[in-house]
């Protein structure tokens, strides 16, 4: 007797169809399990085993074997336990019925209970592109494949529930598609609620509408980390696509609570600086998506920039300017998604009152040099705005003054990003930080007065030819701002002063 189930496998973020045969002769008895599985694979068959007893049925008589296909994929996991457990139950004729335009994936408790795996939301976008009508899933996951058009999904709690229903004895409903809520962007606060900081608050308005990286610098408690929290704030809101995309990600790595269907606030992740590479970039034994990837379609917050360790800092580099993380490990390499902005904040020395206005630093000239110099160069250049957060003064913290709302902000955004779309078109870029070298004599066109202040200011501050390139992105971004088609100078000279810092601080390079 043979059987073949269908089911679901992940790779990266994205799924793939896994076809669970079994085959079940007469014989002497066994039970193996075929087509590359690991180790948890290999548990499966104690848990399948144990689950199908307590549930009130019996594994087929004889040798049973079982090949997961393709056989050229390593799988991983325990996701194919309810797959297993159908598919013996099937060729032992303990359930009849027609499975051919279903799949299933569940990992199973001893009692036969379904537990919820990683990655359902890209496994049941495959599954409904690849035919299949009915998915059975775990309940706790049900929420997430719902969003999917074309399909049915079934929120499955145990073997004997699952039997049930395929036998038409106790039908399980399908999960309607959730509503998707209007987007609750100030999911982390809002811009009103920040005094003063105009400067800042500016520096973030252009990275949110270019797509920019930003280091804040400034002392403690000047009001950074509430700054960087607020940037998803004035992001424009989130497409169905880019929802998908960031939901797909936290899904594969198991970040998506039982309530979750999809993702439509931009994330905000702020991993601590004593985060480990892995942790960061993604990787693992079983390959996840690290905090870069999770910040897709929002922001990553580096808070005190100089303690994260160089090697992480590092790290971070090739990821920045591809938009796209690749790991290594021992069965071949997986590829991850990481659209973020990055947001660093530090202080200017150790003691953070380098600077300050009213209170004295304590750090000696080479303790300050020692910690700046934590930052590399080439990371410094990978940061296009630079902005100095002062401490905040009384007088203008109790003032009742009405700062700007993020809404109201949002909408310069909005406006200044359409603007890139349509320069864009066609051209593999969506917005002004992407400009690569050869796309900056086409789309940053200055006037004479703009080149000549360009020109001044190139040699009087000694740029770089990267520094140079840096400035007018910078300045294609402001003048977007503006609805201006030309740079002009004064959006030379504002992009100018965010790059500049470097020059204040790091005198030295
Ligand atoms: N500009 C500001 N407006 C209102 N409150 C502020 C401001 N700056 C700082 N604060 C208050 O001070 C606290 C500490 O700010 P924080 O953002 O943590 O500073 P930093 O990250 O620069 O050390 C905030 O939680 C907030 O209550
Ligand atoms: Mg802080």
């Amino acid at each position: 007797m043979f059987t073949r189930v269908n089911s679901m496998g992940i790779f990266g973020i994205d799924a793939y169809s896994v076809g669970i045969e079994v085959d079940s002769s007469g014989g002497f008895p066994g039970f193996d399990i075929v087509g590359l599985p690991d180790a948890a694979v290999k548990e499966s068959r104690d848990r399948v085993r144990a689950a199908i007893k307590n549930s009130g049925f019996a594994l087929p008589k004889g040798k049973i074997t079982v090949n997961l296909a393709p056989a050229d994929i390593k799988k991983e996991g325990s996701l194919y336990d309810l797959p297993l457990v159908i598919a013996l139950l099937s060729v032992s004729g303990q359930i009849d019925a027609d499975l051919s335009d279903s799949a299933f994936i569940g990992e199973i408790s001893l009692d036969g209970n379904v537990r919820r795996v990683n990655g359902i939301l890209s496994m049941t976008i495959i599954a409904a592109k690849s035919g299949i009508k009915n998915f059975y899933l775990p309940k706790e996951n049900v929420r997430e494949a719902s969003v999917v058009n074309g399909i049915n999904v079934y929120p499955v709690e145990s073997v004997k529930a699952l039997v049930e229903h395929l036998m038409d004895k106790v039908p399980i409903a399908p999960q309607k598609a959730p509503e998707i809520k209007p987007q609750k962007q100030n999911f982390y606060g809002d811009f009103s609620e920040v005094k003063g900081q105009y400067a800042a608050k500016k520096a973030l308005e252009i990275a949110a509408a270019g797509g920019h990286n930003v280091l804040m610098i400034g002392p403690p408690g000047s009001g950074k980390s509430m700054l960087a929290k607020r940037l998803p704030s004035i992001l424009p809101d989130m497409s169905f696509e880019e929802a998908i995309e960031t939901t797909k990600i936290h899904s594969v790595a198991g970040f998506l609570s039982e309530d979750e269907s999809l993702i439509t606030h931009r994330p905000f992740r702020s991993p601590h600086h004593t985060v480990s590479a892995v942790a960061l970039t993604g990787g693992g034994v079983i390959p996840k998506p690290g905090e870069i990837s999770l910040a897709s379609g929002g922001v990553l917050f580096l808070d005190e920039l100089p303690e994260f360790s160089r090697s992480v800092i590092e790290a971070l580099r090739a990821p920045l300017e591809d938009g796209k993380v690749t790991v290594s490990r021992a069965a071949g390499r997986v590829t991850y998604p990481c659209n973020f902005t990055l947001v660093a904040a530090m202080n200017p020395c150790p003691c953070g009152y380098y600077g300050h206005p009213h209170k004295e630093c304590t750090c000696t000239q080479t303790a300050v040099t020692k910690y700046l110099d934590r930052i590399s160069g080439p990371m410094l250049d990978r940061l296009d705005i630079h902005v100095e957060v002062p401490p905040v003064e009384f007088n203008e913290l109790t003032a009742v003054a009405n700062e700007e709302t993020s809404e109201s902000i949002r909408k310069r955004v909005e406006a200044a990003r359409k603007i890139q779309q349509q320069r864009y078109k066609g051209t593999g870029i969506s917005c002004n930080a992407r400009l690569t070298p050869s796309m900056l004599d086409k789309y940053c066109v200055m006037t004479d007065a703009a080149k000549k202040t360009l020109e001044i200011a190139f040699s009087r501050l000694g740029l770089s030819a990267r520094g140079y390139d840096r400035i007018l992105k910078l300045a294609r971004t402001i003048a977007d701002l503006e609805a201006a088609d030309m740079i002009d100078t004064k959006h030379i000279t504002a992009a100018v002063s965010m790059r500049n810092l470097d020059r204040k601080y790091w005198s030295n390079r």
